[in-house]
């Protein structure tokens, strides 16, 4: 029973574990998608500088917003898409 408790606590996410994570998925799909046009930092890309974006500015984004493509990304992504977009600017 005492090893079943452990076990369960170790699946539990942590904030701070579930932090990262969005952001290493979120790193994931920029690096693959978005840096062809946006740039590896975020910085100096097509559209400037989107470090930083929140999640209303990047939701319109990639429902196609001016010269972007549209994309279709689950809520998932988006909020992982912005939370590494945050952590660049920080950088
Ligand atoms: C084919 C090139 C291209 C790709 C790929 C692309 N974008 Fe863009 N993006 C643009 C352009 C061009 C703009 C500027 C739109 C404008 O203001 O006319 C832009 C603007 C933005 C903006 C700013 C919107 C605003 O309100 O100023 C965000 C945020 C953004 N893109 C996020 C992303 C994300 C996240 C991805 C990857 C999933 C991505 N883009 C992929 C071309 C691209």
């Amino acid at each position: 029973m005492r090893k079943l408790a452990c076990a369960v606590l170790l699946l539990c996410p942590v904030p701070a574990l579930a932090d990262a994570t969005a952001e290493d998925l979120g790193r994931e799909i920029f690096q693959d998608i978005c840096a062809a046009c946006h740039g590896e930092t975020a910085a100096t890309g097509i559209a400037g500088d989107i470090r930083g974006a929140d999640l209303s500015t990047v939701t319109r984004a990639l429902r196609g917003f001016e010269a972007m493509p549209t994309f279709d990304f689950t809520d998932e992504e988006q909020v992982a898409l912005v939370a590494y977009l945050a952590a660049l600017e920080g950088s």
